[in-house]
């Protein structure tokens, strides 16, 4: 049998506006899926018959990029993660795939980190009709803090580019790391409103609504400034301003028409316990994101408020494979 874990991710800043080649912070986060597979007599997933079209991510990574066509395989996906939340669950879903069947096809090679990013990016692109930024699956499969931009943000450390054929045309990301101070007394709380909701449906909306009103343009900028601003703030350790860049992030993201009453409740709820808070991923439902001092106190602010809450350090380990012990 062959095991991989990779971590889901939590957006800080600048999610929907790197779509479109402004930057975006992500940190990978402590819950994430592992997955296992087996050689067996025919195809399953979680115990039952393995349909590609219900699995487009897994399928393009067992199809398309390793080309498997060997003995039938038994898949099993373990997730920690609530389901499209804006947790990244679908980019650790394929790296936890992907680094399980690199393990299971060469026992022998060192995982390779961007090489599992780049085929999650593929997976996810397939499964968002072209529009995906390499965010989610860089920031599972590198782990710690990743900075996603159409250009090097300075002062950030370049790991590797990725491109793409979009409906709006070619884009290309740079994809760095940062260090966040390791003495910071901080977590973030997710909060989890309980409502599904696809990326692919949100960042189409707001594609359709810059369209409709070229003037939304001004908040993708706001959402670059704040991005920077955040980044800054953060890799000096200064936790009031992250909270405010975090703060100011969700106020045009709103703007953008990605929030929601739900987002909206339990942003409130964890106002007074936090230093700043957002939606974070694609929005419509999914997940909000604190930052505090005080993890227990959020997370009870967000279970009163009717949401599921998830403690996080900033900035967990990357995907890796899990060897026998
Ligand atoms: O909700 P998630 O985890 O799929 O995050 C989506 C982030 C977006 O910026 C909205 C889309 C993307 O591909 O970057």
């Amino acid at each position: 049998m062959a095991r991989a874990f990779a971590p889901g991710k939590c957006i800080l800043f600048g999610e929907h506006a790197v779509v479109y080649g402004y930057p975006a912070v992500a940190v990978a986060i402590d819950a994430g899926v592992e997955v296992s597979i087996s050689e067996s007599s025919e195809w399953t997933i979680e115990g039952t018959e393995f349909e590609p079209s219900r699995h487009p991510h897994i399928t393009h990574i067992i199809r398309d990029v390793f080309g498997y066509n060997g003995t039938p395989l038994d898949i099993d996906i373990k997730s920690g993660l609530f389901s499209a939340a804006g947790l990244g669950s679908s980019a650790a879903i394929s790296n936890a795939m992907g680094a399980a069947l690199q393990f299971h096809l060469k026992p022998d090679e060192v995982l390779d980190r961007i090489g599992l990013a780049r085929m999650g990016h593929s997976a996810e692109a397939i499964a968002q009709k072209g529009r995906a930024s390499p965010t989610d699956t860089a920031t599972s499969a590198l782990g710690g803090c990743v900075v996603v931009s159409g250009d090097l943000v300075d002062g950030t450390e370049h790991v590797f580019d990725a491109t793409l054929e979009t409906p709006e045309g070619e884009r290309s990301w740079s994809i760095s790391k940062t260090t966040i101070p390791e003495d910071l007394d901080a977590w973030i709380v997710l909060g989890f409103t309980g409502v599904g909701s696809p990326t692919g449906r949100m960042v189409a909306g707001v594609a359709n609504l810059l369209e409709s009103d070229p003037s939304k343009e001004s908040d993708m900028e706001a959402i670059g400034n704040i991005t920077n601003a955040g980044l800054a703030a953060l890799s000096a350790g200064n936790l009031e301003a992250v909270g405010i860049a975090m703060s100011a992030c969700h106020e045009r993201l709103k703007s953008l028409q990605v929030s929601s009453p739900e987002l909206e409740h339990l942003i409130a709820a964890v106002g007074p316990h936090s230093l700043g808070a957002k939606m974070t991923g694609a929005g419509g439902g999914g997940c909000m994101v604190a930052l505090t001092r005080d993890p227990r106190r959020v997370a009870e602010a967000i279970e009163i408020a009717g949401g599921k809450p998830l403690i996080s350090r900033l900035g967990a380990e990357g995907a890796r494979i899990i060897r026998k012990t």
